[in-house]
Formats: C-alpha cells, sequence, structure tokens
C-alpha cells in the first residue's frame, strides 16, 4: 500500500488490542473500505488514567490519523469516548464515532433481570455512564463491576490460560447470577474473551456488546455524507500501526485480528 493509498481510509482508535474487536465488526458491515488501525499500547490502560491524560491520549492518536488522510475516524474504546468524545468532536472536522455500553439493548430485552456491566473503571465512573443510566431509567437494574484486570490480559495476548478464567470468575463470585439476565461487555478488549466469559456465567445469561451498533452508526453517517464506499473492492486494505513500534506487537495485532474474525481462532 503507498502513503497516498490511506486517503480517504476510516481510521480506528483504540488504548491498545481492544479495537481490533470493531475493527472486525466494521470490516463485515462495510467491506469495500480501506482501514488503519491505530492501538496506542505503549499508554494502555486507559482505564486507570485520569480523564485529562486520557483526552491527550486520544488527541494525539487521532492527529496521527488525520495526518494520513482519514476521512471519519472510531474511537473504538469506551474508556477514551467516555473521557474525550465532546473535545474531539469539538477539535476536529470529520465524523467521530464512539462506543458506548450496550445496555440499551439489554434492558429493551430485559424485564426483570439485572444486568451486569463489566468495564473499566474510568468508564463506569464517567458522568456519560450516569447519564446514560439515568436516561433508561436502569439504576436499580445495573451493576457495574470494573474489571481493567482483563485490558492487562489482552494486551499481553495471553487469552486462553487458566488464570484468566480464575480473574473471571472471581469478578462474579460475590453476584447473586440467578438474578443476572445480561452481561454487557463495555469494554472492546473484553470482546476477546467472550468465549471464557461466557464459558463463567453459563448459557443461559446473554452476552452483548455495542460493536454493530458503532458500526451501523458510521455506516449511516458515511452514508448520510455521501462518503461511503458502493464500488465493490476485493482487496480491502487494513494497515496496522502502533505505538509501540515493534514486529511483536504488530504480530500480535495481526493474530488477535485473526482471531477475531474467524480465520484462526487459536493464537
Ligand atoms: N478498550 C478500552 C475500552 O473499550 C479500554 C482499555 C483500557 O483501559 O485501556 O474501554
Amino acid at each position: 500500500m503507498k502513503e497516498n493509498d490511506f486517503k480517504m481510509s476510516i481510521g480506528v482508535f483504540d488504548s491498545g488490542m481492544g479495537g481490533i474487536s470493531v475493527l472486525s465488526e466494521l470490516i463485515k458491515l462495510m467491506p469495500n473500505e480501506n482501514y488503519i488501525y491505530y492501538g496506542d499500547s505503549n499508554n494502555a490502560p486507559y482505564g486507570t488514567k485520569t480523564v485529562e491524560e486520557i483526552t491527550k491520549l486520544s488527541i494525539n492518536a487521532c492527529d496521527f490519523l488525520i495526518s494520513k488522510g482519514v476521512k471519519a475516524i472510531v474511537i473504538a474504546c469506551n474508556t477514551a469516548t467516555s473521557a474525550s468524545i465532546k473535545i474531539l468532536r469539538n477539535k476536529y472536522s470529520i465524523p467521530i464515532i464512539g462506543m458506548e455500553p450496550a445496555i440499551k439493548p439489554a434492558i429493551e430485552i430485559s424485564t426483570d433481570k439485572k444486568i451486569v456491566v463489566l468495564a473499566t473503571p474510568i468508564t463506569l465512573a464517567e458522568k456519560k455512564f450516569e447519564n446514560l443510566v439515568n436516561k433508561l431509567h436502569a439504576n436499580e437494574k445495573v451493576i457495574k463491576v470494573p474489571a481493567p484486570e482483563l485490558v492487562e490480559i489482552v494486551e499481553s495476548g495471553d487469552i486462553n490460560s487458566n488464570m484468566v478464567k480464575q480473574q473471571i470468575q472471581h469478578y462474579f463470585c460475590d453476584i447473586n447470577m440467578s438474578q443476572v439476565g445480561f452481561v454487557v461487555l463495555g469494554c472492546t478488549h473484553f470482546i476477546f474473551l467472550r468465549d471464557m466469559i461466557q464459558e463463567v456465567i453459563g448459557k443461559e445469561i446473554d452476552l452483548v456488546d455495542g460493536n454493530e451498533g458503532t458500526a451501523r452508526h458510521l455506516k449511516d453517517t458515511l452514508l448520510t455524507l455521501g462518503l461511503l464506499i458502493h464500488k465493490n473492492n476485493n482487496d480491502t486494505q487494513v494497515k496496522f500501526f502502533n505505538s509501540i513500534d515493534n514486529d511483536k506487537i504488530l504480530n500480535l495485532s495481526k493474530q488477535l485480528f485473526k482471531y477475531i474474525t474467524n480465520s484462526n481462532r487459536h493464537i
């Protein structure tokens, strides 16, 4: 891919590897687009940083993507969205699409059951989350579970070990699961642990995430602006960048991408 070919791609950004799960959903829905992924693994995790720090890092990442000539940016990170989406939208003139923990779909289906939201400490503590829960009148239903350890696990790439299962079990040990109908994955890193989380909570409890909603939001936005590529492109380009610029991290990004797009379940 020549440098010029990046122009009019879709930029996707996350604190590290998590947004690769969103990237996979974007490609499913918009297969004719080209994509540039930027992971800020050098500064991950974001979920335990201050709002000011996260905003600064998010601006750096968006500046990088803008310098490549992208036509839209997906903030594929619930934490960065909570902390800085307003500032980013004010700063840049291209569409900036964020993430939102998928409480709404869970509320629409769930009757009297509780909804566990697994996310980073910042996402759960921010005003944006409180506003969402209030808007949906879900205060009584939502159980917040901060799970920063899972971010580090995904960043290390060691997603299948027994230790991961123990960590997930630990989050749920004090919750009466017979009252729970849904678990919302409110962090894009956790999608890589979906199978193991489902194994721990059991098949009767539904797992939901916001990836598809974000992909639909971007597609609608590009359609409205006349920016969506309709012409069949059998050669979609995906280019990975990371703030840790070495082969190990770029290879892990590609392995996780293959894993999540189902072309290779073992990494
Ligand atoms: N992937 C990010 C999210 O969706 C956060 C991970 C982090 O703490 O860096 O919230």
